[in-house]
């Protein structure tokens, strides 16, 4: 059985909980009526997860152009290897769509974004009322996008897994 390399391992686990993170709080956060230090310390965490996210994405993205995943079974049928590749495809797109909508929609509604309170990020745009509505609806959807992509992704690992007894997640364990 063929593995990832430790890096393109860590680098998966550690972004999958980077992400589940940023999606608990995100979710958490716009559920929290009015302006609590609470809210904003919230705020703060997700964007903070989100930017870092981003940089392990460019990362992973990276590691993955330059070096080559292990093959899938012979036995796999072709249409299941597609389905893979279409999935990790759209979650490698949405695991840099999803931050940097987070981030224009922060910029469009006038709010600098600095990384863990010591570095001010480059404020690309200005204040946008307009751009504002439509990224904070487009986060939103690139969200919902992406945890039905995870959804599919961890119930493909978990039917090779468990029904086919095809020892998948060793692949992606040190
Ligand atoms: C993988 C990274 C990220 C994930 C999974 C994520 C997820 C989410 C989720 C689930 C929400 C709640 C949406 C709703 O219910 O309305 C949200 C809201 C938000 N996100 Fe992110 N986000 C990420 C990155 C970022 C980044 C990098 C920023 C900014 C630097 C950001 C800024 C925001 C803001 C400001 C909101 C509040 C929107 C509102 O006011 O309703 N996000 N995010």
């Amino acid at each position: 059985m063929q593995r990832y390399a430790l890096p393109a391992i860590l680098l998966h686990w550690l972004v999958a909980l980077l992400i589940i993170g940023a999606f608990t709080l995100g979710v958490i956060m716009t559920d929290i009526p009015g302006l609590t230090p609470t809210k904003l310390k919230y705020y703060s965490w997700h964007k903070w997860a989100g930017v870092t996210v981003l940089l392990f994405a460019a990362l992973r993205l990276l590691w993955r152009l330059l070096n080559t995943a292990p093959d899938y079974a012979e036995a796999m049928p072709a249409w299941q290897r597609w389905a893979a590749h279409g999935t990790h495809a759209l979650l490698y797109l949405l695991m840099f769509a999803v931050p940097v909508s987070g981030y224009f929609y922060t910029l469009a509604a006038g709010v600098p974004v600095v990384f863990f309170g010591i570095v001010e990020l480059p404020v690309l745009i200005g204040p946008d009322p307009v751009l504002k509505t439509t990224l904070k609806a487009l986060h939103y959807w690139l969200n919902m996008l992406m945890a039905a992509g995870v959804l599919l992704h961890v119930a493909a690992a978990l039917k090779h897994q468990f029904i086919d007894r095809h020892p998948i997640m060793r692949r992606m364990l040190p």
